[in-house]
């Protein structure tokens, strides 16, 4: 029984161990009051989470597909591009699309690309 009990705790032990470490790792996701966004701000976290995240970092600027956008309205130009970094010209890219970007026109409506960049301003 002894052993069994002993085996089991020092499962339990790492498990833990394993557990920390991947907490360390990866940063915990803060929550939409954590970062003080408004209803539409938090609208448009959603949208960049279901359409942005997967190829843009937002708060690194480690870059995945695509460019990070950690910052991106602070800059008066944006990185890659060099385009003037505004609300029209960010809407068009989300848009049209860029080069190796695809556009999302058709899945966006325009009130959500706003919400979507009311969101950015907060990166
Ligand atoms: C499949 C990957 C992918 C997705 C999804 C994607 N992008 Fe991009 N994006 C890219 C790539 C790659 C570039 C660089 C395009 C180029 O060659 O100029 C880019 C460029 C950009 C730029 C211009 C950056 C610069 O410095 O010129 C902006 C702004 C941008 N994306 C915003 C977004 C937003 C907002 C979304 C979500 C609606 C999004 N992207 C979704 C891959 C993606």
């Amino acid at each position: 029984m002894m052993p069994k009990v002993k085996g089991f705790s020092l499962f339990l032990c790492g498990l833990l161990a394993v557990l920390v470490l991947a907490g360390c790792d990866v940063e915990r996701r803060k929550s939409d009051a954590e970062l003080g966004l408004n209803a539409q701000q938090a609208a448009g976290r959603m949208l960049y989470d279901n359409y942005c995240d997967r190829c843009h970092e937002p708060y690194s600027s480690r870059g995945k597909k695509g460019p990070s956008m950690k910052g991106v309205f602070k800059r008066q130009y944006l990185e890659l591009s060099g385009l003037p970094a505004n609300d029209d010209r960010i809407a068009d890219i989300v848009k049209y699309g860029r080069s190796k970007m695809e556009g999302f026109g058709q899945v966006m409506t325009d009130q959500q690309i706003k919400d979507l960049i009311a969101y950015m301003h907060t990166l």
